[in-house]
């Protein structure tokens, strides 16, 4: 874990770090980045003994650690959730909004309540913690992190949902970023390209020429979007607000052809 070795360790010491879908995947390897420099961290997601192995890996580091289900598309279970981790680990400093949902669809068969079921977790999910915690970052002058992806801004095959969801996710950010910072709370999105490993990554095309074709020819780690969040959360960021960072190895250069293709591909497996 690179953080630890190029930031200073005590970096979220005595501070409180939320990360909605935090169970697992990217948003779990954000939280032990966080973990890993000092934070206290809670996490919350659909299902309890998911959340309660990765409050056990994040306990690792030696951190208080809350772990609470709560559905994001639930605001007041999300507020009782906030209410809790306040409660256990004191306001919050950071929020990161990473609950998401994701499938291959073509749009012609994608009925009206799976293009909902998106965009209510990503999007409305997003806005529901953002509301959610304005209280408790307004006191810490916190900050807020969105997960948000490459399908925001180019067109990517088959999600259409994602898109649309995630598109609003990196607006609601701006607007954020704009009506907020005179409470001193900052607000940008992370967009991660293809991670390693991932829930995401199941549920989409990977290919051999695809990986090959990614300008730094790998795919990203967990820990490469850690890093990222740590960096925006920090002082170091303290001028940063409004911004979409981009952290996918230069893959978004190629444009999403070759996602289209392996997509098509998938899809057609699927439909058999
Ligand atoms: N293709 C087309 N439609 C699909 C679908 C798929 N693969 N998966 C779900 N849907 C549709 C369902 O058919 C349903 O619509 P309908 O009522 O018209 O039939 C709608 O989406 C809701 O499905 P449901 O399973 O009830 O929703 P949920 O809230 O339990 O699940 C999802 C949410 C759909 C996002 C589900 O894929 C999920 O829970 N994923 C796990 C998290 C995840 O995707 N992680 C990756 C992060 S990038």
């Amino acid at each position: 874990m690179l953080v630890t070795q190029y930031f200073a360790k005590d970096l979220f010491k005595g501070k409180t770090v939320f990360v909605t879908g935090g169970g697992s995947g990217i948003n779990l390897g954000v939280a032990k980045n966080f973990a890993a420099l000092g934070a206290n961290v809670a996490i919350c997601g659909r299902t309890q003994e998911k959340l309660d192995a990765a409050a056990a890996e994040l306990r690792v580091f030696g951190t208080k650690i809350c772990a609470v289900s709560a559905d994001v598309r639930d605001s007041a279970a999300l507020e009782a959730a906030f209410e809790k981790s306040r409660a256990e680990l004191g306001a919050m400093d950071v929020l990161v909004c990473g609950a998401a949902g994701n499938f291959l669809a073509r749009a012609e068969k994608l009925s009206a309540n799976g293009f909902k079921a998106v965009v209510d977790i990503d999007l409305i999910g997003s806005f529901n913690a953002t509301r959610g915690a304005f209280e408790q970052l307004k006191e810490t002058r916190g900050t807020i992190l969105y997960v948000s992806a490459g399908m925001a801004y180019m067109p990517h095959a088959f999600q259409v949902h994602v898109g649309a969801a995630k598109a609003g996710i990196d607006m609601m950010m701006k607007n954020i970023a704009l009506e907020w910072g005179q409470y001193g709370i900052r607000a940008n999105s992370i967009v991660p390209g293809p991670i390693e490993g991932t829930e995401g990554m199941k549920r989409l095309p990977k290919q051999d020429e695809f990986v090959k074709a990614i300008p730094l020819q790998r795919m990203g780690s967990v820990d490469d979007i850690g890093q990222v969040a740590a960096f925006l959360a920090s002082p170091l960021a303290a001028y940063i607000s409004g911004c979409v960072v981009v952290c996918d190895g230069g893959q978004n250069l190629l444009g999403s052809a070759l996602f289209n293709m392996g997509a098509e591909q998938m899809l057609r497996g699927q439909e058999g």
